[in-house]
């Protein structure tokens, strides 16, 4: 595997292939790799050329310090997993690689709705400072394909959001892989590196709960739903942001459900410190 730590010297390498043969995947992310992680890595082997894979802890995204703080890192076993799953090259970039010129003042991106609602709403700034990123990553790799894990549903659809602004980048092709979850059931997770083996039984509640509203989703009324999955979750002391069923396409909340609307249901919790996040597909 090739490691670029220079901007420059990335795009170069990349400007030296032969572009009409190659296809280039792109996975972005922000290292403590799992499974998940690799099961995208894994996917973009299987349909291009050149897999990329970036790894950069994007301050502009974190709204509370503390988060940003406690990330965890772990380069060196990073490198080892994607040496094993053959990953063609790693990006690495320092901050001032990806801000030349300093990240505190930013441009705007009109995210609508998207930004309103959700982790939008309980993270103020996250998804300009994933814009922000993702933007520029872009720009320096210039994929063919990018690809991106459904546990951060909304944050796949602030992306798509966003390539569609970039009109020059606007052939990526977004491909949105499955959550990948540990036998319990818990979403696999960079955050989950922050949990203790107890914590972790008592976090795959969060999907205990997304299952209860899947097999209990009857037409009409959803706010009963809710309730039920929130006294789960309360009942273990988790702290909770949100519980939703929405729209699947819009993200727009369903107070009610019309038996055939597209519809998924979003979790945000606090177990202790960790801050958990967790989705389903309910029809
Ligand atoms: O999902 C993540 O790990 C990050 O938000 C991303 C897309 C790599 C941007 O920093």
């Amino acid at each position: 595997m090739r490691i670029f730590k220079k901007t420059a010297v990335l795009k170069d390498w990349l400007n030296s292939l032969n572009k009409i043969s190659f296809s280039v995947g792109f996975v972005p992310t922000m290292g403590a790799l799992h499974q998940g992680h690799i099961s995208l890595i894994q996917e973009s082997k299987h349909h291009n050329s050149i897999t990329v894979c970036s790894i950069f802890v994007n301050p502009a995204q974190f709204n509370d310090p503390k988060d940003f703080e406690k990330y965890p890192i772990t380069i060196e076993r990073d490198i080892e997993m994607l040496e094993m799953a053959d990953c063609d090259v790693l990006f690495l970039p320092s901050v001032s690689e990806i801000y030349p010129e300093g990240f505190s003042e930013a441009k705007q991106y009109d995210l609508g709705f998207l930004e309103t609602v959700l982790e939008g709403k309980y993270r103020p700034g996250h998804f300009q400072g994933v814009c922000r990123v993702v933007e520029r990553l872009l720009e320096i790799v210039v994929p063919n394909n990018l690809y991106l894990g459904q546990k951060d549903y909304q944050q796949c659809m602030v992306i798509a959001h966003l390539v569609k602004l970039m009109d020059q980048q606007s052939n990526i092709q977004i491909n949105i892989c499955p959550t990948l979850r540990e036998a319990s059931g818990l979403a696999m997770s960079s955050r989950n590196m922050r949990l203790s083996e107890k914590e972790k039984n008592i976090a795959l509640t969060i999907f205990q709960s997304l299952e209860l509203i899947k097999n209990k989703l009857a037409k009409g009324d959803m706010n009963e739903l809710k309730r039920k999955a929130i006294i789960m979750l309360e009942h273990k002391d988790f702290r909770i942001d949100y519980v939703e069923i929405a729209d699947a396409n819009t993200l727009t909340p369903l107070t009610e459900w019309d038996g055939k609307q597209k519809s998924v249901a979003l979790i945000a919790v606090y177990l202790n410190e960790v801050r958990l996040i967790d989705n389903m597909i309910l029809n």
